[in-house]
């Protein structure tokens, strides 16, 4: 589903030596949130981020007990879904952790075998493969648990030409969308609790038969700015990216931290959207009420020092606050949006890659600054 190069050089999955991609995935298929309010939430990112509501489900198409807006831009799909009533799981959801992904849906062939082989490898079972059907097919759906509360649901959609999933109807033009350049999903990252990283980063090598991502040096990246352990896991073929943090210890408590204390426990941290015109999407999305972190004066002046001849003219990097980092294939450009709840949980990252599969190792230490100049201002540092 990427539209970037499939990348191959994953670190081959050392406990499946025969059979090295037992889960081919073909991209994200969806995120959903669990949502306070989904009518509200979905004007977000359709006046906000540029999406366009395509496809509705509730009350008026059957469903008793949520509704659920599906969102687009490019290849990237969010559903929001609210509870309609509070004795509901999606209530005690939202009440546990704010506005918050719920699922990271993964676009397969074949969905019955994504859930025997990751259940057989030790996957635990949220719903077993059923086929959901109406006028436009069917689809094949099954979910297994990964960290906290967040599920992963397979999604084999050959036989489906409808908006969305079945039960859900199209919308077929929405007036308040205004795209801003975003294409697909370039990474997701989860944070885990203390000491937590290793326990899945192995259930996504032995489960789900990724490998560790090469182009991340997986160090230890915990400095005197803020702490935190990071490493990257890919799927087989490269096209699904997840980056897995813990926290660890340093002088301040770390951004990782106070995303546990407030979630609470492991979840979705940021979501990294690709666009090949950052400037652009940047200033369209400030424009449109984004709010974007804030970076100091300082990482630009020593800006082309560190990264040599780049395309963009820095002042207006500057201006928007993005980030620039090389490594030997080329360089990227990001920037991070303040969290878009109340809750310090979930964040946007804005990305766009110049020949770098990197995932900004070198822009950490200038993020951290600006991480816990927020952290501070909210008394949480
Ligand atoms: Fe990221």
């Amino acid at each position: 589903m990427s539209a970037s190069a499939p990348f191959a050089d994953v670190i081959p999955d050392r406990s499946q030596p025969q059979d090295a991609d037992f889960l081919p995935l073909n991209g994200t298929d969806h995120v959903e949130f669990y949502v306070g309010n989904a009518r509200q939430a979905a004007y977000f990112y359709r006046a906000a981020f540029g999406m366009s509501l395509v496809a509705y489900a509730g009350p008026e198409t059957g469903l008793r007990d949520r509704a659920s807006y599906v969102v687009q831009q490019g290849k990237i799909r969010f559903v929001l879904t609210t509870a309609l009533r509070s004795d509901n799981p999606i209530a005690d959801h939202v009440h546990r952790h704010g506005d918050a992904v719920r699922v990271v849906a993964l676009w397969v062939d074949d969905a019955r075998l994504a859930w025997r082989e990751t259940t057989r490898r030790g996957a635990v079972t949220v719903a077993e493969p059923q086929v959901l059907s109406d006028e436009h097919g069917s689809v094949v759906v099954a979910s297994i648990q990964t960290y906290g509360d967040t599920i992963h649901t397979f999604v084999e959609r050959e036989s489906y030409r409808g908006p969305f999933l079945p039960g859900f109807r199209a919308v077929n033009d929405d007036p308040i969308a205004r795209p801003v350049g975003l294409l697909h999903i370039d990474h997701m990252v989860g944070n885990v609790g203390w000491h937590e990283m290793d326990r899945w980063v192995n259930f996504y090598r032995d489960v789900m038969g990724f490998g560790l991502y090469q182009h991340f040096d997986d160090s230890d990246i915990s400095t005197e700015y803020s702490a935190l352990m990071s490493k990257v896991m890919a799927s087989g073929n490269g096209y699904v990216k997840f980056p897995i943090n813990e926290p660890a210890e340093g002088k301040r408590r770390s951004q990782i931290e106070e995303y546990l204390d407030f979630y609470p426990g492991p979840g979705v941290q940021h979501i990294a959207l690709a666009t090949d015109d950052i400037l652009r999407t940047v200033n369209q999305l400030r424009e449109q009420g984004i709010e974007f972190l804030k970076v100091p004066h300082t990482y630009y002046t020593e800006l082309q020092q560190r990264v040599g001849t780049i395309d963009e003219p820095v002042d207006e990097l500057e201006d928007l606050g993005i980030l620039v980092d090389r490594d030997n294939e080329g360089y990227m450009l990001q920037i991070f949006t303040r969290p878009v709840e109340d809750r310090p949980t979930v964040f946007f990252e804005i990305i766009q890659r110049k020949g770098s599969r990197s995932f900004g190792k070198g822009n950490f230490k200038a993020l951290f600054e600006a991480i816990e100049r927020e952290q501070q201002a909210r008394g949480n540092l």
